[in-house]
C-alpha cells in the first residue's frame, strides 16, 4: 500500500534511532540567540547536545572563556561543512548566505535548526522537501514568536481541529512602541527612539514597523496552520507609522487600543491576510499584550479559541525555543512531513468587519455633512462620530466609526471623498478587530 504523501515516513532518520552518541552541533552565528544558545548548551542538563563549532565572521572577536576549550571557533564555513557534526544550527540571521549553508547541510544529510523567519518565509517549503528526501529534519520553531512555542502548537498541537482564524502579535518592536504610546501618550516617533535605546528595535526600523516581518511569521503560521501555499509578499501590509496618539484616545472611546495585528482567514476559497495597526478590545488577548510580548490566538472549528503568549523576542527565550528543536532532532524520531501538500489560493486584505477612520476634514462649510453624505452613498454606514480637537494638532481631527462592511468598500469611499476636496490630508483607515 502506497504511503499517503502527507504523512509519509522517511527510510532513512537523520540519526540512527538507537543513537548512543551525543549530537553534534554546529552553531552559526554567535550574536544575541547564539550566545545564549551557547550559555544553555554549556550547562550540564542536556548531555545528549554536544557544541562542537562555533562559526563566526572575524571569530576571533567573538571567542569568550566560558565556552568549554573541547569547542572549535572558526571562520572557516567549509571546515564545519565538512566536519561530522549532525546538526548546522542557524543562528546568523538573513537570506543569503543562511540559505546556502542551509541547503548545501542537508544536501549532506545534516540536520538544520534555525530561527529566522526571513529564510523559512522565502524557502521554507523548498528546504522542507528536501529535509524529507535527505531523511533530515529542518525545525525553525523559533522563527515565529521567539520564545513562544506557536508553531508545535499549531501542528501538531491543533492539527486535530480545523484552523478557521490566525490573529497575533508577532513583532515585539511594534506592541513596545503601540504599548507606549498607549500607557504614556508618548509619540510613534518618541517611543520608537526608546524602543531603539533599550535595544528592542534596529537602528532601521523599517521591517517592523512597515510589517515586513511579522508577514514573513504570518505567512509561515499560514503554511503551518491551514496548508496553503503562501509567499510573504502576497500578503498585505500597512506600516503603523501614521498612528498618533490621537487615535489611543478616540479608541479608548471604542472600549479599544491599537496594536500591529496579524491576521488570516480562509473564506470561499480565498486567503483573507493583512499585517497593519488594527483597533482591538481592550480586554481582548491582543489588548492586553504589553510591551514586546507577542500573542496568538487561533480559532479552530470544534476546538474553538485558543492563547499563546509570551516573550516573542530576546537571546534567552529565543535560545530556549532553538534548545527544544535541538533534543526534538537529537530524540531522532523518524521524519514525518508537516501535514498535507500545501495548497495555492488567491489572496487578499478585503476582510469584512468595522472600521475606524480618523479624517482631517477640509476647511470648508459643510465639509463633516458633505463627508457623510458622500460616505452613505458610497454604502458606507457610520456607527458613530468622535470628535475631540487636540491642542497639538495643526488642524483637528474627528475619528468615524464605520459599521461592518468590506474594506475594500471603506477604502474607496475614502478615496473618492479624498479626491472630491472633502479631506485635508489623507485619512487613517484601521479595522476593528472582533473578539469573540
Ligand atoms: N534576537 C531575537 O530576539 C530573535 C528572536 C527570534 C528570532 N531571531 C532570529 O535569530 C537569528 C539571529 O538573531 P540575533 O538577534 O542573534 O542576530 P545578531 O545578534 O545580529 O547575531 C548574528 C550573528 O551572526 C553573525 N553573522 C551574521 N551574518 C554572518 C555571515 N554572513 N557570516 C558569518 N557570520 C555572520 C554576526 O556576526 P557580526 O557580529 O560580525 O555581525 C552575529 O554574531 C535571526 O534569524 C533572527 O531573525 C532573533
Amino acid at each position: 500500500m502506497n504511503a499517503s504523501p502527507a504523512f509519509e515516513i522517511s527510510k532513512q532518520p537523520a540519526r540512527p534511532l538507537a543513537a548512543q552518541q551525543p549530537c553534534r552541533i554546529a552553531l552559526l552565528g554567535f550574536g544575541t540567540v547564539g550566545r545564549a544558545v551557547a550559555t544553555i548548551l554549556q550547562g550540564s542538563s542536556f548531555p545528549q547536545l554536544r557544541l562542537e563549532f562555533i562559526y563566526n565572521r572575524r571569530v576571533d572577536r567573538k571567542r569568550v572563556a566560558w565556552v568549554s576549550p573541547q569547542v572549535h571557533w572558526t571562520d572557516d564555513i567549509e571546515q564545519v561543512l565538512a566536519s561530522d557534526a549532525d546538526v548546522l544550527l542557524e543562528l546568523a540571521g538573513g537570506i543569503e548566505p543562511a540559505y546556502s549553508w542551509a541547503k548545501r547541510a542537508l544536501l549532506l544529510g545534516k540536520s538544520v535548526v534555525t530561527a529566522n523567519k526571513k529564510l523559512i518565509a522565502a524557502h521554507g517549503p523548498e528546504l522542507l522537501e528536501l529535509a524529507r528526501r535527505q531523511g533530515c529534519r529542518l525545525e525553525f520553531g523559533a522563527a515565529v514568536a521567539g520564545g513562544v512555542p506557536v508553531l508545535c502548537g499549531v501542528s501538531p498541537g491543533l492539527s486535530g481541529d480545523r484552523l478557521l482564524q490566525l490573529c497575533g502579535i508577532l513583532n515585539g518592536t511594534c506592541n513596545y512602541i503601540l504599548h507606549a504610546m498607549e500607557s504614556r501618550g508618548v509619540t510613534l516617533q518618541a517611543a520608537l527612539k526608546e524602543a531603539q535605546q533599550r535595544g528592542y528595535a534596529e537602528a532601521e526600523p523599517s521591517d517592523d514597523v512597515d510589517g515586513l516581518d511579522a508577514r514573513a511569521k504570518l505567512a509561515i503560521l499560514v503554511r503551518t496552520g491551514f496548508h496553503l501555499q503562501v509567499d510573504p509578499e502576497q500578503i498585505a501590509a500597512q506600516s503603523v507609522l501614521d498612528v498618533r496618539p490621537a487615535d489611543f484616545r478616540y479608541a479608548r472611546e471604542l472600549g479599544c487600543t491599537i496594536r500591529q495585528v496579524a491576521r488570516a482567514e480562509l473564506k470561499s476559497g480565498t486567503l483573507l491576510a493583512e499585517v497593519a495597526a488594527a483597533l482591538v478590545s481592550v480586554n481582548s488577548p491582543l489588548g492586553a499584550a504589553r510591551n514586546n510580548q507577542n500573542v496568538l490566538v487561533t480559532t479552530g472549528k470544534y476546538g474553538g479559541e485558543t492563547v499563546f503568549a509570551g516573550a516573542g523576542a530576546g537571546g534567552a527565550p529565543t535560545a530556549v525555543a532553538v534548545v527544544s528543536d535541538l533534543l526534538a532532532v537529537a530524540e531522532s524520531r523518524p521524519v514525518a512531513s508537516r501535514g498535507p501538500a500545501l495548497v495555492a489560493v488567491p489572496v487578499s486584505n478585503d476582510f469584512r468587519c468595522r472600521h475606524y477612520v480618523r479624517v482631517v476634514p477640509a476647511e470648508k462649510t459643510d465639509a463633516i455633512a458633505s463627508l457623510r453624505r458622500a460616505l452613505t452613498a458610497g454604502g458606507v454606514g457610520l456607527r458613530g462620530l468622535l470628535h475631540h480637537p487636540d491642542p497639538h494638532d495643526r488642524r483637528p481631527s474627528l475619528a468615524l466609526a464605520v459599521e461592518e462592511c468590506s474594506t475594500q468598500l471603506v477604502e474607496k469611499a475614502l478615496r473618492q471623498a479624498h479626491d472630491a476636496g472633502l479631506l485635508a490630508e489623507p485619512p487613517l483607515r484601521m479595522s476593528i478587530v472582533p473578539s469573540s
